[in-house]
């Protein structure tokens, strides 16, 4: 009850612009915060989770041999791509839009994914749009970018996520008093996790628009996914479905490394596909579900999901998401918790789901730095907004790198490489330490570099490191 009342009082600070859209943010969160206190206990019960059957995630290459209809523009015509915008650059050290970071000659990851659809467009004689999901964190920079696209075929269209108070975790009140979001209101408020799109986006009007356009399937992604481009033989097999039934949700997943054992892995629970999380997971059972034997695949956040299905869903309510309870220590000290979703989570509310298990190249993010090394190197060549590897490696699997802290922020990064390295024949990159890169370096085989406290090691231009510990003055 005390809960209501603060939100009440929160929403009588809004201006009379504010109060339609703070109203339906701090309902929504009410609803979210009810649902929270209410359910006790774990979210899945271990003891229901089983294997997806065989034919519930397919093998992409089984739909790509499908091939594509004789006409690729009416099934584009259907399709209107959705990018996740509502993060920030924090994680690099950047301020504003994570979207708006230099990832690729001066291209930043919203300059790509324009240019990946332009293309498609163009190619196509189509006029797919492009639809951000933005936050208030992201929305007033990225609106300002977007002039810079008037002249692109790509109509571009935003809107915006909700924005929830943080809790106290003590009194479980929220954090805010009023309903501005700077000053001491700061970090006051957060955006709730990408699960938001289905509510944010029905909210808004688009869905309807988009419906009444003839529009049939949004493809989500992660905006931080390079490898996240509009698949024509995925998008065929949701609009010509071999056995007639259209899937209302498809989630590409790929094959789990050892590296991503901690991503969300479709499961089978109660009949229908679900999303389990490691957070989800008891403690006894962490290790099984880390497995890469028992569950084989991750989810990517490359989701085709029917508009029509979730306007249906969101008018019966009936889209069920885990709530995932996200603590956080605020600048001064404070623990708070944030109640988030995720878009994937849905999957078990939409009738006909299915998996697909694409090539790992679809799935290229960009958490780090050095995941930014990875895709500014000759490791791969861009084609039209599009990021693929380069033919010249020998292998098609990726090198490990490891950049120390040092390398962190972006700008840190950057200024430590004064040209990227050829990176072709690379295995495997540990770098600590102060450490920076003259202009034309070639890493070979597995380097490791390694500047203890106080030292400084420039690996000078031209170099050649070819299966080399660099260690202080110690070279072996
Ligand atoms: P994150 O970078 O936060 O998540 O967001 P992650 O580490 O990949 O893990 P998952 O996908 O949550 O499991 C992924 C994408 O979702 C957007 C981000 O901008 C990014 O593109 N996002 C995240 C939102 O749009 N809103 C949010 O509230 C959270």
């Amino acid at each position: 009850l005390s809960v209501k009342k603060e939100l009440e009082k929160i929403l009588t600070t809004a201006s009379s612009h504010e109060f339609e859209h703070t109203k339906k943010d701090l309902e929504g969160f009410r609803k979210l915060f009810h649902r929270f206190l209410q359910e006790k206990g774990p979210s899945v019960d271990w003891g229901k989770i089983q294997r997806p059957p065989e034919d519930s995630i397919q093998p992409y290459e089984k739909i790509k041999a499908r091939g594509l209809p004789d006409n690729v523009s009416s099934v584009l015509n259907k399709l209107v791509v959705v990018k996740l915008n509502g993060g920030l650059g924090t994680s690099m050290g950047c301020k504003g839009p994570k979207s708006l970071i230099g990832v690729r000659n001066e291209n930043t990851f919203l300059d790509l994914t324009v240019q990946q659809i332009e293309h498609l467009n163009k190619t196509y004689n189509t006029d797919v749009p492009l639809v951000l999901m933005n936050s208030f964190n992201t929305d007033e920079d990225t609106k300002k970018i977007l002039q810079k696209y008037n002249h692109c075929r790509v109509k571009i269209y935003t809107f915006n996520q909700s924005r929830y108070p943080r809790i106290n975790k003590e009194s479980l009140l929220p954090v805010a008093k009023d309903v501005s979001y700077s000053g001491e209101n700061t970090e006051a408020w957060y955006p709730p996790g990408h699960g938001d799109i289905y509510a944010s986006f029905y909210n808004s009007g688009l869905l309807d628009t988009f419906i009444g356009e003839g529009k049939e399937y949004i493809f989500v992604s992660n905006i931080d996914n390079l490898g996240a481009t509009v698949d024509l033989y995925i998008l065929n097999h949701l609009m010509n479905p071999p056995n007639g039934k259209r899937c209302e949700f498809v989630m590409e997943v790929t094959n789990k490394t050892r590296a991503d054992v901690k991503g969300g892995t479709l499961t089978q629970y109660e009949g229908k596909l679900r999303l389990v999380e490691i957070a989800q997971v008891p403690k006894a059972h962490v290790d099984e579900f880390k497995s890469v034997s028992k569950f084989k695949i991750f989810n990517t956040n490359n989701l085709w999901i029917s508009l029509a299905a979730v306007k249906r869903l969101q008018e019966q309510n009936a889209i069920d998401m885990e709530i995932i309870v996200n603590p956080k220590t605020l600048d001064g000290g404070l623990n708070v918790i944030q109640l988030e979703t995720a878009v994937g989570a849905a999957i078990k509310s939409f009738e006909n789901s299915l998996g697909i298990n694409v090539p790992r190249s679809r799935f290229l993010p960009v958490k780090t730095t050095s995941d930014l090394l990875l895709v500014m190197s000759n490791l791969y060549s861009l084609n039209a907004g599009s990021l693929t590897m380069s033919e010249k490696r020998e292998f098609p699997t990726v090198p490990l790198v490891k950049l120390g802290s040092s390398f962190t922020k972006v700008q840190d990064y950057l200024r430590r490489f004064e040209s990227i390295p050829d990176m072709l024949e690379l295995d495997h990159l540990t770098v600590s330490g102060d450490v920076t890169f003259g202009k034309n370096v070639s890493l070979k085989g597995t380097v490791i570099i390694i500047a203890n406290h106080g030292d400084r090691i420039d690996i000078p231009p031209g170099a050649v490191l070819e299966n080399k510990i660099v260690s202080g003055n110690l070279r072996i």
